[in-house]
């Protein structure tokens, strides 16, 4: 990056190395300053696109958003399950029949006692959960006993 002595001259400053001790030594800094940022730009912006390519993780985010209500395995939370029997997928006809359009729209909306996840899943991620979900019921994928 040849910019240095320009920007310098432009500035009005002189190179740090013609004041000695006159503190006019300060842009020295400044163009360290000026040389990371770029750098950090480029860091920064990596992991941006890492995150917006990267596949979602389906189990992870039903760990985070759904097991709270649903359970690890989906048949509900034993402390909840008394009050809203609909918990347990593993006895919802959507789920059972496969329906992603419906299983889709109630992650997406909500549904009775459960908050729509619109604002906070992507369109591909719901479409992750929906799969998962379908398959935590249908392929014995459940934990043993
Ligand atoms: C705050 C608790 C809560 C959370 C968190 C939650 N749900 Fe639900 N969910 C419910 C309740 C309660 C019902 C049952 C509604 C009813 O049948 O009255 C339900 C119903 C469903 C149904 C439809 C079952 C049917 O046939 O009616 C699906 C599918 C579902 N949830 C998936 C998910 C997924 C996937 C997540 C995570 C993204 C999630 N839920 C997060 C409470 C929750």
């Amino acid at each position: 990056m040849p910019v240095p002595k320009r920007r310098l001259v432009g500035l009005g400053l002189q190179p740090p190395t013609l004041t000695p001790g006159r503190g006019r030594a300060m842009p020295a800094p400044g163009l360290v300053g000026s040389g990371t940022a770029p750098s950090l730009a480029i860091v920064l912006g990596a992991l941006l696109l890492g995150g917006c390519v990267r596949e979602p993780d389906p189990a992870a985010i039903w760990a985070r958003e759904c097991a709270s209500c649903h359970a690890e395995d989906g048949r509900g939370e034993a402390r909840k399950l008394p009050l809203s029997p609909g918990l347990d997928l593993h006895e919802s006809p959507m789920v059972i029949e496969r329906a992603r359009g419906p299983i889709y729209r109630v992650i997406r909306q909500g549904y009775s006692g459960m908050p729509g996840f619109d604002h906070r899943l992507e369109h591909r991620e719901i479409e992750a959960l929906v799969t998962y979900v379908i398959d935590l019921v249908h392929d014995g994928s459940e934990e043993p006993p």
